[in-house]
């Protein structure tokens, strides 16, 4: 206009993409998602929304989530944490098939519906199945008042803020802060002591900043992002809680950058995708410190005689992991589910500079949807 105010440049403040800057949001909406939320007394954490007492927690015998998409791959890392911290029966259910599989599922049962905008048809039709089966029904939704959000009736707020770009990120870092909250509640309640539920509390509220971490290294990222930029077919693998990282890892440089994309866990490239690799196919490795990680560098060896070339995402100082590599981003050290948030985060910058690269439309991607309302 007459002033030279260009308001939808305003609005990404100063940020050339929506999506670059809800990257760089995250650090506030993590503080945000865990703002007054963690009980350092008890070593535990508060979420009122999920309205429950200590004695309906000790009812639950299962928890299955259920999501689309990257709230899937949110709700795959929540798996690890309800399993490992929790000490209780955890699984994954894709939305779309929850109600035409007729579930097992009963009072004893928590069903968490993961979905950032709340109206994803697949997880709504989920929620209801859910409920109708009399399941202790939950939602972990970032729009407030949604449709998943009032038809659960209970569950977390994420308070990422609004997501506009199409490919989701803060969402998903908030998604999981959340359930390893959710995590460490129902683990106070098992076997967790408040000793060990303070120490997991601390590594949570350390979030924000490990996640600036990897934000200051955008320049660096965008620089090996230009190395990878040319390939029209990648692997993401990792394994642990770090293999739906590298499915998701997939999923965002597929979704902004149209590269065939695929995550595999680490062990099981040799079945079957090893044979894809040529000279030069790029293998990010989700290779940071955490039980297992000797065994994903024997894989990358794998896949490093084959020619590929190998993209590590390795713990800072970590010499042996980086020697195994021909390109590296450091996260710094932290507790193994939490470091599914930082090594997302790198991998989100991955893919937008990757995208940025191939002069895609990474607000917008070709045939995608912010929010899918139809089954
Ligand atoms: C669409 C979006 C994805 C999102 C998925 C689930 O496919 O493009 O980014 O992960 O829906 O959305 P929800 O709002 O339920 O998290």
């Amino acid at each position: 206009n007459e002033l030279g105010f260009d308001a939808a440049a305003a609005e990404k403040g100063g940020f050339a993409h929506f999506m670059l800057k809800e990257i760089h949001e995250q650090p506030d909406s993590l503080r945000n998602a865990i703002r007054g939320r963690l009980d350092f007394n008890l070593g535990s954490s508060v979420l009122s929304g999920m309205g429950t007492s200590p004695r309906d927690l000790a009812e639950i015998q299962r928890v299955v989530l259920v999501g689309c998409g990257t709230s899937l791959h949110a709700g795959l890392v929540g798996e690890y944490a309800f399993e490992d911290m929790a000490d209780i029966h955890s699984e994954v259910q894709q939305a779309a098939e929850f109600r035409y599989r007729n579930p097992i599922i009963g009072s004893r049962d928590l069903v968490v519906a993961i979905s950032q905008s709340g109206e994803t048809a697949d997880t709504l039709a989920a929620v209801r199945e859910a409920n109708q089966k009399g399941a202790f029904v939950m939602g972990l939704c970032n729009v407030v008042g949604s449709t998943i959000a009032r038809e659960t009736g209970r569950g977390v707020y994420l308070h990422a803020g609004p997501e506009i770009s199409v490919a989701s990120t803060k969402a998903f870092t908030c998604q999981v802060a959340v359930m390893l909250m959710m995590a460490l509640k129902l683990g106070r309640g098992r076997r967790f002591s408040r000793d060990e539920g303070m120490k997991f509390a601390k590594a949570i509220e350390a979030i924000p900043e490990l996640v600036q971490k990897v934000i200051e290294q955008s320049d660096r990222i965008e620089a090996i992002a230009a190395r990878y930029a040319e390939n029209e077919h990648a692997f993401f693998i990792g394994r642990g809680p770090m293999y739906p990282v590298a499915l998701e890892g997939a999923l965002k440089l597929k979704e902004i950058s149209y590269i065939h994309a695929e995550g595999y866990h680490a062990a099981e490239l040799k079945h079957g995708p090893i044979a894809l690799l040529q000279e030069g196919t790029p293998v990010i490795a989700l290779a940071n410190d955490i039980p297992g990680k000797d065994k994903t560098l024997g894989n990358v060896e794998e896949c490093r005689a084959r020619g590929a070339r190998i993209l590590g995402i390795i713990t800072e100082g970590d010499h042996e992991a980086a020697e195994a590599m021909d390109d590296v981003i450091e996260i710094p050290a932290c507790h193994p589910l939490v470091s599914t948030i930082p090594a997302a985060v790198a991998l989100q910058l991955l893919a937008y500079h990757i995208a940025n690269v191939r002069g895609c439309e990474i607000d917008q991607p070709r045939n995608l949807a912010k929010s899918v309302t139809v089954e």
